[in-house]
């Protein structure tokens, strides 16, 4: 049987994990969320005294120590960093800068993606990132761009953040997404980008349950032109 590869890319605060966990939820894919292996590796370094941006070398000798693994739960998907869960830990702001900073060096995404085409094999699955439909999964069947303005991705990851009782501004948070807009857009090796035969999904002004149908709509046109 042909398995699915849907890749869903855009930027920080789109969306793109919200959305691609209830659609593959509801229409029995694999969720694969590439963002949250970046974060536990940032997490690596942060827990070890490893300054990112300064010590990319320390960082490289210490890559095969750094291993990360994800478990679907009934209470959904659980993040693992050298066996201790850390699920809540890397939605913090300073893993979500220090995800950006590490995201930036090619040795530690060519073990990331290493990871992300393993799980892909043999699932129909739902990947979201930067990098999926233009370096991870070239040839997936369907790849979306999610995205929406600035002031509304700000002030969607500052709802989720107060909502979760962590305490934040939300100048603080829009400046945190513009600062990993630009890092992720421009950095050197499979950088943020819509991929050429990518479909643009902008979510500004829609409410998730809207976003949600839309992204379901696009996959379910596809399997049926697929005959799946
Ligand atoms: O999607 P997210 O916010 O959890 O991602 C955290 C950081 O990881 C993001 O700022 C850039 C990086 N990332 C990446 O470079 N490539 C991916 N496929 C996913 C995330």
């Amino acid at each position: 049987m042909k398995h699915i590869n849907i890749a869903i890319d855009g930027p920080a605060g789109a969306g793109k994990s919200t959305i691609s966990k209830i659609v593959a939820g509801e229409l029995g894919f694999v969720y694969i969320d590439t963002g949250a292996m970046y974060r536990a590796a940032a997490l690596y370094a942060i827990e070890h005294g490893i300054d990112i941006k300064h010590e990319k070398d320390k960082l490289i000798e210490n890559l095969d120590s750094i291993e990360i693994d994800i478990k679907h739960t009934e209470n959904g998907q659980k993040i693992y960093l050298c066996g201790k869960e850390v699920t809540e830990r890397i939605r913090e702001a300073d893993v979500s800068i220090g995800a950006s900073d590490i995201a930036v060096i090619p040795e530690v995404r060519l073990k990331l993606v290493e990871l992300q085409r393993t799980l892909a094999r043999g699932n129909h699955v739902i990947m979201d990132g930067r990098d999926i439909g233009t370096y991870v999964l070239p040839d997936a069947d369907l790849k979306i761009f999610l995205t929406a303005s600035l002031e509304d991705r700000a002030m969607r990851r500052y709802e989720e953040l107060k909502q979760k009782g962590i305490d934040c501004e939300f100048e603080s948070v829009k400046k945190d997404m513009a600062y990993r807009d630009k890092n992720d857009s421009e950095r050197e090796f499979a950088p943020l980008k819509m991929a050429e035969d990518a479909t643009l999904a902008d979510t500004t002004g829609n409410t998730l349950e809207q976003s949600v149908e839309m992204i379901k709509e696009m996959i379910k046109t596809k399997m049926e032109q697929l005959g799946v």
